[in-house]
């Protein structure tokens, strides 16, 4: 196995196009939706603080790593661990973490669509108006609604997941790198508009103070567990996402920079995500409320009764389905690089394959909310909420965890050492990243059992 200049894949002329892409990753559901949520109920301003903590000690640090394993080796993630370990004199037991890293980003996809589905339903329904003038009842009945129906939500789930199929199928430059360049200036653009409207016609006041009151009481050892495992998903690391995208990425290209802007923009995007949505959510006299119920319920509830409802209503909608559009081709594309360099599959075949697996995948996700609501795969969680914290909770820190240990411990790194911010990098790895994971996993693990 030698290493090797270029991707199979592709590669991107441009640095800009890695970070347009990387910021199209890492701009999804997990800003819009969930990141101004745990921020406002987990203490404001002292979480955004923790938040920040731990994107730096160990978002940055791994997706780093993630990003040089890819640009190293420019091969998927399973082959990269397994060039690296060869030459470091390691086990090839380590290529099973780009592999698990593929799986997690398979099995992440075929919930995130469901979701997405989800947002896709709801566009055209603000579209044409379904949410005007209701209150909660009747909103949280067309949620209802969609949930016990698998033949509407797979209808929008299947043409998502078929949009991020046709886009991966596409390749490295004419799908991921097109992507990247018309997605995330069309989500800033979106978000602006979404701002100013809030602005308007929002109580901006009550959402600065609900995101940013500096209030430590609300803070705890769960406030920190949540607050790295956002890190890891709203980073996309863990995933293999980010060793595919490395191996993309053109050769002189400064790795520090590109990971510290990705995680800049990622942040601000989420911090500005909050100060669209709480405006309108409490110039409605709305509770910020829970988990899905926010963006499915009380949104479209206040969209429903503001002047130009309907139409900003759909933007946000929109704004939410491209975010996961530029988020989800990231979680097929490990698996389908690996297909193609390691059992010779041609992408278009491989992109096929694996999207009917996911499309199957998604189906108990889907099933879970109705046909198969009563199935519980370990205590009290259905199909959708075991996938979504088996992922979160067990798989993504799993990844970073021995990411972390091969790359800080294992690998042969002494190439980087003369380069500035790679010595600091290693350190990080070594001292700080690797037991902070550890302790997370631990606490997260034996939750999960207790
Ligand atoms: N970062 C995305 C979000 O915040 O919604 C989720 C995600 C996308 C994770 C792509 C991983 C990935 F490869």
């Amino acid at each position: 196995m030698k290493r090797q200049a270029s991707s199979d894949q592709g590669m991107w002329r441009r640095q800009i196009t890695f970070l347009l892409a990387s910021s199209g990753s890492a701009i999804g559901l997990g800003n819009i939706w969930k990141f101004p949520y745990i921020a406002g109920e987990n203490g404001g301003g002292a979480f955004i603080l923790m938040y920040l903590l731990c994107i730096t000690l160990v978002g940055i640090p791994i997706y780093m790593a993630e990003t040089v394993v890819g640009h190293e080796t420019r091969r998927n993630p399973v082959t990269a661990m397994s060039i690296l370990a060869k030459q470091a004199g390691q086990s090839q037991r380590w290529r099973w973490v780009g592999g698990v890293a593929c799986l997690t980003g398979l099995i992440v996809l075929s919930y995130f669509t469901v979701v997405a589905g989800w947002g896709l339903h709801y566009l055209v329904n603000a579209f044409e108006g379904a949410f005007q003038n209701e209150g909660s009842y009747a909103v949280r009945g067309i949620f209802i609604d969609l949930l016990s129906d698998p033949v509407a939500m797979l209808r929008y789930q299947s043409l998502f997941l078929m949009t991020v199929m046709l886009v991966v199928g596409l390749g490295v430059r004419a799908g991921l790198g097109v992507a990247g360049h018309v997605m995330v200036p069309l989500m800033l653009l979106m978000l602006g508009l979404l701002i100013a409207y809030s602005h308007s016609l929002g109580d901006m006041s009550a959402a600065i103070d609900f995101m940013f009151s500096f209030d430590t009481d609300a803070l705890n050892w769960n406030s920190f567990l949540v607050a790295l495992g956002h890190a890891f998903f709203s980073l996309s690391i863990g995933m293999g996402a980010m060793m595919a995208y490395g191996a993309y990425m053109p050769k002189r290209t400064s790795i520090p920079s590109m990971v510290f802007a990705v995680a800049s923009i990622d942040l601000l995007f989420a911090m500005f995500a909050g100060l669209a949505i709480f405006p309108i959510v409490f110039a409605s006299g709305l509770a910020p409320g829970e988990g899905p119920g926010l963006m499915f319920v009380s949104l479209p509830v206040a969209f429903g009764n503001m002047l130009y409802g309907s139409f900003m209503g759909a933007l946000f909608f929109a704004l939410v389905v491209v975010a996961a559009l530029s988020s989800a081709v990231a979680l097929l594309e490990p698996a389908v690089a690996w297909l193609n360099e390691r059992r010779g599959i041609p992408r278009p075949i491989g992109v096929l394959l694996l999207g009917v697996l996911v499309w199957l995948l998604s189906l108990m996700s889907m099933f879970s909310f109705n046909a198969l609501q009563h199935v519980e795969v370990v205590s009290g969680l259905n199909i959708f909420e075991f996938l979504d914290g088996l992922s979160a909770n067990v798989l993504l820190p799993g990844v970073g965890f021995a990411l972390a240990v091969f790359v800080g411990w294992r690998m042969d790194v002494q190439k980087f050492s003369h380069r500035r911010f790679f010595s600091l990098w290693i350190w990080l790895l070594r001292y700080v990243t690797t037991p902070a994971v550890l302790v997370i996993f631990v606490t997260a693990l034996i939750q999960h059992v207790a």
